[in-house]
């Protein structure tokens, strides 16, 4: 958590050598759309090329190396460094040298084109990036966490999307902390007390029961240092699950929206799209949300004590104004930057980190549930999973052969699978 030696390690041994996520497709719709993102240090953009496909281009004129992409996104036909006035298509090919007769025979425009990290691919449009060109494919790399990717895109039947706009804060902790507390629900009862409060005051939901209720649920280590927390989604789900807070006009367009659900992939998987809440983590700094709202969570490192953290908001492609106006009320409540839980969460994760300079702790307790053979969501088990392969990658090993309690479909305890 304090050591910049440490913290250079990680750069060599887990940044520079993983999948990191990106963007998802549909923040660059049109062709010439673009975004631009910093990766492990390195600047670069994603965009969609006038030939339709996406392409994750390096910021770098490959003339003398200033950054030719100037805005976080847009739209462009072209991009011109503005230094010597290169011009790069959307392809990223050098269409344009001026004067380039002062050149020689020998100048190839042909390799002069932006090049991209040795490795890009994308699973149902999340696209990511690796600086390392052996890394293993990426659906190899996903392991368990695909399953869930899976439950998360499949709430909606035409697909997800992006909203525009993200939330973009610097955070003054160990970036492991901060993808620690994604995955924590140990601490939503005690420091989010206020919104469970908040829900719980809207009443009980159709099957009597109130956020307040203890929540059913357990974690779940998905092997690479991916997990999840799986929780019953008792303060509802625009997906599919109806509560009290939307209000008794949107009672049947989200049961319409839950029916889609069971006609396109039967009862079962439909009830676990719509009625459990899943926190999951792509190891090592992606983080998925699936709650009221869905967020997708990225933290850049910056520094030992010092990470970016950037909230996107997906939504479904298809869902009516009215619930899509839930989902945003839920997102900007609960993750805004005025919302119940990101300010307390900050809070709490800089206050660790000061509480580390004073007392010289470099670990963090993470045992808790280890004995019990089930973990429940408010244990440790997933917080492992991730430590395991965090310190099985700084020893340069590419996993990690130690594991605990892994619970499997069939020990989910009763309790989440039928618990309405
Ligand atoms: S650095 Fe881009 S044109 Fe010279
Ligand atoms: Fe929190």
């Amino acid at each position: 958590m304090t050591s910049p030696d440490l913290f250079r390690l990680e750069q060599q041994q887990i940044l520079d050598r993983c999948w990191l996520y990106v963007g998802h497709e549909s923040e660059v719709e049109k062709p010439g759309d673009y975004r631009r993102r910093t990766i492990a240090g390195r600047p670069l953009f994603m965009i969609r090329g006038r030939d339709d496909q996406v392409r994750v281009l390096l910021n770098s004129c490959t003339h003398r190396g200033a950054m030719i992409c100037r805005r976080d996104a847009g739209n462009s036909r072209v991009f011109q460094c503005f230094y010597h006035a290169w011009t790069f298509d959307t392809a990223g090919n050098l269409v344009g040298v001026p004067g380039d007769d002062a050149y020689s025979s020998d100048f190839d425009r042909a390799a002069l084109g932006l090049k991209s990290p040795p490795r890009v691919d994308n699973y149902r449009g999340f696209y990511f990036v690796s600086f390392n060109p052996d890394v293993e494919d990426l659906v190899t790399y996903l392991a368990g966490a695909r399953e869930y990717i899976d439950l998360v895109l499949d709430q909606s039947a035409e697909g997800m999307r992006v909203m525009p706009g993200s939330d973009k804060f610097t955070v003054k902790a160990n970036w492991k902390i901060v993808v620690e507390n994604s995955l924590d629900t140990y601490h939503v009862n005690p420091m989010h007390r206020t919104y469970l409060q908040f829900l719980a005051s809207f009443g009980t939901d159709d099957s009597g029961q109130s956020i307040g209720d203890r929540i059913p649920g357990y974690g779940k280590a998905l092997g690479n240092g991916h997990g999840v927390v799986e929780v019953a989604a008792r303060g509802g789900r625009p997906a599919g699950r109806w509560h009290p807070i939307y209000g008794e006009d949107l009672r049947d367009p989200i049961a319409s929206r839950r029916q889609r659900l069971v006609e396109k992939h039967g009862e079962s998987r439909a009830h676990r799209i719509a009625d459990t809440y899943r926190l999951l983590l792509v190891y090592p700094n992606l983080v998925i949300n699936d709650i009221m709202a869905t967020v997708i969570k990225c933290y850049e490192p910056l520094a030992v004590d010092r990470v970016e953290s950037y909230h996107w908001h997906l939504v479904a492609k298809d869902e009516p104004r009215e619930i899509r106006s839930i989902r945003m009320d839920s997102f900007l409540t609960f993750f805004g930057p005025g919302g119940f839980a990101t300010p307390d969460d900050v809070e709490a994760l800089e206050s660790c980190q000061a509480g580390f300079r004073a007392t010289g702790t470099e670990w963090s307790d993470i045992s808790r549930g280890m004995l019990r053979p089930v973990p429940l969501g408010t244990d440790e088990l997933q917080l492992r999973g991730f430590w395991r392969q965090w310190h099985a990658n700084v020893q340069g090993l590419s996993e990690t052969n130690v594991q605990d309690g892994v619970a499997t479909e069939g020990e989910i305890p009763t309790s989440l699978r039928t618990g309405r």
